[in-house]
């Protein structure tokens, strides 16, 4: 593992840590406040605004008042559409300056930052076209009677996101809900508070009016948890950890809240011996070390089949080995940090765990360097299913490799988590393609790729890995609410 060495752009300056309610920027009601970090050095890079219940009850209060009356109610479809394609341009100006801050906060190194940047464009401009085409329909109904639908937004939506990309998260949760008319009091990560900010001022810019957008920072056990329980929230929508999914929805249960949740994964990703064997390796190490495997379809259980397990881990090692660690902002750097010393240390935690299973170590292992949350790339080689680095998600740069002998055996093998929510497959032929495809249990399914995620295509998980999907058009049925009207005729 190499230490990357190339000129870095400067960091960019912060200039908002303030509340965003009603389109205004204010002091939390009663004060609080956290420090944000910069995960590659550990030092502090600002203080944010932290909002209380309080601060919730206002923001929701906003957006209740801007969902029922103009402008916003009353605006045409493609009007809300403009505002988005708005957005869109102005993000896709202010790309540089956003992915510095994303890498800055959030460790991603700059190139993945720029390329989220671009799925966040992507993403707004997806949802904007769909803005005036989202339609009911005429029932044929039976008796003398005209029945049809109309498609109207959900009401006040209350999104919770995670840290691992940060502006995507929130294009994904923006787009739809704004296409269909909703508003939106969103709850960024505690650890990478920065760059919603940011979007916050664009989206004033771009014309959004007073209490459509609402960002309240915080953590999630006060500011999340107030916003799951305020009454007068009609959805939230999350993605996150299964553990507090389940808060959630216990506490959802309260007011009967539709949720959305996107949560973690165990990804099967399965190499069969027939498989290209230079691309194989290459997709694999993508599957897993893509920004430092924080990412919830990382390729974590790596299944290779017995015939060309040796080479292939070998091979795999090698390229660990090269990784350029550092500096997220070097645009050398292939990994950056992890995005806190919890997760780090929750990292490491795995890496002594998996050695005494029983597993073995072929690469990595330990913290890189002695400054910032940097861990190597580590990979495990001869794990069994039921060892703890087989079922739990890691979330970091550890992949565990088991070797297996036939189709059907991996199949079933590959089903044995609760996690569903991606699975990937290597091969040359079609007809274990497809098996495979069909039999996983997963939203999505990758064939000779990896990680391929569009806006226009539905995301989310099965079984415990979530609940509806984002993206597409599929996420837009979680966005509205279907209203029958049935007209007596003559
Ligand atoms: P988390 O699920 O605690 O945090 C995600 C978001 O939920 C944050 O905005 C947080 O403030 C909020 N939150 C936390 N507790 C809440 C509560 N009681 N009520 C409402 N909102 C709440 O995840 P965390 O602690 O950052 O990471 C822990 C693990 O979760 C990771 O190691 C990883 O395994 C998994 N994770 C999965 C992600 C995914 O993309 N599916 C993203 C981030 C984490
Ligand atoms: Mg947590």
């Amino acid at each position: 593992m190499a230490q990357a060495t190339m000129k870095r752009p400067a960091p960019p300056a912060i200039r908002q840590t303030k509340l965003l309610i009603n389109n205004q920027w204010v002091d939390p009601v009663e004060g609080g406040s956290f420090d944000t970090y910069n995960p590659a050095t550990g030092q502090v890079i600002a203080k944010v605004a932290a909002a209380s219940a309080k601060d919730v009850d206002k923001a929701v209060q906003a957006a209740r008042k801007a969902l029922e009356s103009s402008p916003w109610k009353t605006m045409d479809a493609a009007d809300r559409g403009r505002l988005l394609y708005k957005l869109a341009d102005l993000v896709e100006k202010e790309a540089d300056e956003l992915a510095r801050m994303e890498s800055l906060n959030a460790g991603k190194t700059i190139n993945d930052s720029l390329a989220d940047m671009q799925g966040v464009v992507n993403t707004l401009r997806y949802y904007a076209g769909w803005a005036d085409k989202i339609e009911g329909r005429t029932v044929p109904v039976r008796g003398n009677f005209l029945s049809y639908t109309l498609r109207q937004p959900v009401g006040v939506v209350g999104q919770i996101i995670p840290w691992n990309f940060p502006l995507l998260m929130l294009a994904w949760k923006w787009g739809p809900a704004l296409a269909c008319g909703n508003t939106v009091v969103l709850k960024p990560a505690e650890q990478t508070p920065l760059t919603a900010l940011r979007l916050g001022e664009l989206a004033i810019e771009a014309g959004f009016p007073p209490g459509v957008v609402n960002i309240l920072n915080g953590m999630g056990e006060t500011t999340g948890a107030a916003l799951v329980a305020h009454p007068d929230v009609d959805k939230i929508a999350f993605t996150g950890h299964v553990d507090t999914a389940k808060i959630i929805q216990k506490a959802a249960a309260d007011t009967l809240k539709r949720v959305t949740f996107e949560l973690g994964g165990k990804s099967p990703n399965v190499i069969f011996a027939d498989a290209d064997m230079e691309q194989a390796v290459a997709g694999a190490f993508h599957a897993i070390y893509f920004h430092g495997g924080q990412c919830c379809t990382a390729g974590s259980r790596l299944f290779v089949e017995d015939k060309i397990h040796q080479e292939f881990v070998e091979r795999l090692a090698e390229r660990a080995k090269e990784r350029k660690i550092g500096d997220p902002l070097d645009p050398q750097t292939e990994q950056g940090p992890q995005v806190s010393k919890e997760q780090m240390d929750k990292i490491l935690h795995y890496c002594d765990l998996g050695q005494k299973e029983g597993a073995t170590l072929m690469t990595g292992g330990h913290r890189f360097g002695d400054k910032g949350f940097f861990v190597e790339p580590t990979i495990f080689d001869n794990v069994k299913d039921d060892m703890a680095i087989a079922k739990d998600e890691i979330f970091g740069p550890v992949v565990s490799v088991l070797p297996f002998k036939k189709v059907e055996e991996v199949i079933d093998r590959a089903n044995r988590t609760y996690y569903g929510l991606a699975a990937a497959v290597w091969t040359r032929d079609i007809d274990k393609a497809h098996l495979f495809a069909r039999e996983v249990k997963a939203g999505t399914v990758w064939v000779n790729c990896y990680h391929v995620v569009d806006a226009t295509t539905p995301f989310g998980g099965f079984k415990m890995s979530g609940q509806g999907r984002e993206n597409g058009e599929a996420a837009l049925e979680h966005y509205t609410e279907i209203k029958t009207v049935t007209i007596k005729l003559k």
